[in-house]
């Protein structure tokens, strides 16, 4: 990967979604291992006026450190394609699809990837009727958000509309899901690869906010406490769902594993938290690669197999 020394890295990070601050995070972890590994890299906040700033920055390649709607999307990407500039992680339709819970859903049905049974709201749509054909506790959630902003577990009846009402500020159209209980794991993909299951104990009713950021407020377990065969299926299910998506470089799929063994497939994240302790790079660690490793295979990845860094195609291939 000589060629690839000699070139000017951006890491695309902040931008204006509802994870401004995670990605900030993220973007300087990526920053300090790409410097440690000795490449030409330079941070660029995209929160206004992104087509210039990432011109006026006149980088080769872009690491693209942002989450959330207009980073992890596919218009950032959709923007670097026209700009001939290649990027880290899954195209154009991969990131759009994996973004919107609604979108990545039709298409793990499709593909007999468990998800768990699910309605769609819309803005302006009467609610009550859903709590008749779902059974309690259900969550709600918002199409397109992330670090669980708002998601809610709702108990009872009356608590539906305030739940309702808050998934539709972040976004038009809201999933009514049946509530999976069992262990959450999370998978780590890279290249075409399942690398593990971690497992995911919170100290609040289920993995929000605070127990994803707040440091103690939840646990990690690697690898998940699961039986081999269970734990195979497990990353089996995240790998098809990757591949289900024309997922590309990396991913992290978030699951609920039920007792009888089945591993639901919540969402897939095409731009997974990258700081040191993420949950990504914590599955790597725990198959024995290190951050900076893992940070330069996800480079690799974004480039031809002899580092030139021409623009890749903006269809996806699959893998
Ligand atoms: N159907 C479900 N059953 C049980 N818990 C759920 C379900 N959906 C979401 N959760 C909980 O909410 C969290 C956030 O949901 P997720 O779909 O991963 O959205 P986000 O994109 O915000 O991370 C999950 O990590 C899990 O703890
Ligand atoms: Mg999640």
């Amino acid at each position: 990967m000589g060629l690839l020394k000699s070139k000017r890295i951006g890491v695309l990070m902040g931008g204006t979604s509802a994870e401004r601050e995670i990605s900030l995070k993220t973007g300087e972890a990526v920053l300090a291992s790409l410097k440690r590994l000795g490449y030409t890299a330079v941070g660029i906040d995209v929160s206004e006026a992104m087509p210039e700033t990432v011109k006026r920055e006149k980088i080769d390649l872009a690491f693209i450190a942002l989450h959330g709607p207009k980073g992890e999307d596919g218009t950032i990407q959709g923007l670097l394609e026209i700009l001939n500039i290649p990027y880290t992680g899954s195209g154009v339709l991969a990131s759009a699809l994996g973004m919107n819970k609604i979108a990545s859903r039709k298409l793990f049905l499709f593909h007999k990837i468990p998800v768990p049974e699910f309605v769609v709201l819309k803005r302006g749509e009467n609610y009550t009727a859903i709590s008749k054909t779902l059974n309690f506790p259900i969550v709600v959630k918002p199409c397109s958000q992330g670090s669980s902003v708002g998601v809610s577990i709702v108990h009872q009846a009356q608590e539906l509309l305030g739940a309702v009402e808050l998934a539709l500020r972040y976004d038009p159209e809201v999933l009514v899901e049946r509530y999976i209980s069992g262990k959450e794991v999370h998978v780590g993909i890279l290249g075409d690869e399942s690398l593990g299951a971690i497992e995911v104990l919170s100290r609040t009713p289920f993995y929000n906010y605070e127990a994803k950021y707040i440091p103690g407020m939840s646990t990690h377990i690697f690898p998940a406490r699961l039986s081999p065969e269970v734990y195979q299926t497990t990353l089996d299910c995240a790998l098809a769902a990757h591949r289900a998506l024309g997922c590309r470089g990396y991913s992290r799929v978030d699951l609920i594993v039920n007792g009888e063994g089945v591993p639901y497939v919540l969402e897939l994240n095409t731009l997974p938290g990258m700081t040191q302790t993420s949950l990504l790079p914590e599955i790597a660690r725990g198959v024995g690669m290190d951050f900076d490793a893992l940070i330069n295979r996800i480079l690799e990845l974004a480039v031809g197999n002899d580092g030139s860094c021409q623009a890749r195609p903006s269809l996806e291939n699959g893998g």
